[in-house]
């Protein structure tokens, strides 16, 4: 029997506590989350564990384990000088234009969120449909980014990225957080970045 196709790795996968995922779930399953880039790693690569909180359709939370491969833990801001609704860009995991990212407190807690009201999050600042930028588009009210100015899709901030309208199939990369006493950390990319085949490898060839 043939070996079934792999989807592009973004070196994450993600196991949640509702069980196995639906490869063709879209926006309303919570497992969305592990089907929506195919959380596949490849085997050698070393890893870590993060835990991710996640908001059901309808209300509540469950939690997903996501693994975390071969990404740097890099400071891109502080708790204390952050403003609700005033987004600051910066880079992760490279140097590199695609690597674009927006960090927002949002006021409200959102899936993935850290500090005191779980309501600062990040994401990459490119549209996954074909790359439109997003940078200008970010809300903290409702918590949304877009709609792009390509072809208008919106995503949601308060639910890791994923898709609210427009033509976009693939939620918004969500940068993974955690709070160090003041630092806000970045630790990884949960979904693939747009224009990457790998986050991991670095666009400017120097290796991962
Ligand atoms: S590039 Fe953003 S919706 Fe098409």
């Amino acid at each position: 029997m043939p070996e079934p196709k792999r989807p592009v790795d973004d070196g994450l996968r993600v196991e949640s506590d509702h069980g196995t995922s639906d490869p063709a779930c879209g926006a309303t399953d919570p497992n969305w989350l592990v089907s929506r880039r195919a959380f596949l790693i490849s085997g050698a690569a070393a890893v870590a564990y993060v835990t991710i909180p996640v908001r059901l359709p309808g209300g509540g939370i469950t939690t997903v384990r996501a693994e975390v491969a071969n990404y740097p833990r890099q400071r891109i801001g502080r708790l204390s000088t952050l403003r609700t609704g005033e987004p600051v860009a910066f880079k992760y995991p490279w140097d590199d234009i695609q690597a674009e990212n927006i960090l927002i407190k949002l006021g409200h807690e959102a899936g993935g969120g850290i500090g005191p009201d779980d309501d600062i999050v990040a994401f990459n600042s490119w549209c996954t449909h074909q790359g439109g930028p997003l940078a200008g588009t970010f809300r903290s009210d409702p918590g949304t980014a877009g709609p792009c100015p390509l072809h208008w899709t919106t995503f949601d901030l308060t639910r890791h990225g994923m898709v609210v309208s427009g033509h976009a199939t693939q939620g918004l990369p969500q940068i993974l957080l955690e709070a160090e006493g003041d630092d806000i950390i970045a630790t990884g990319v949960m979904g693939l970045i747009f224009g990457y085949q790998d986050n991991r490898v670095d666009p400017a060839g120097k290796g991962a």
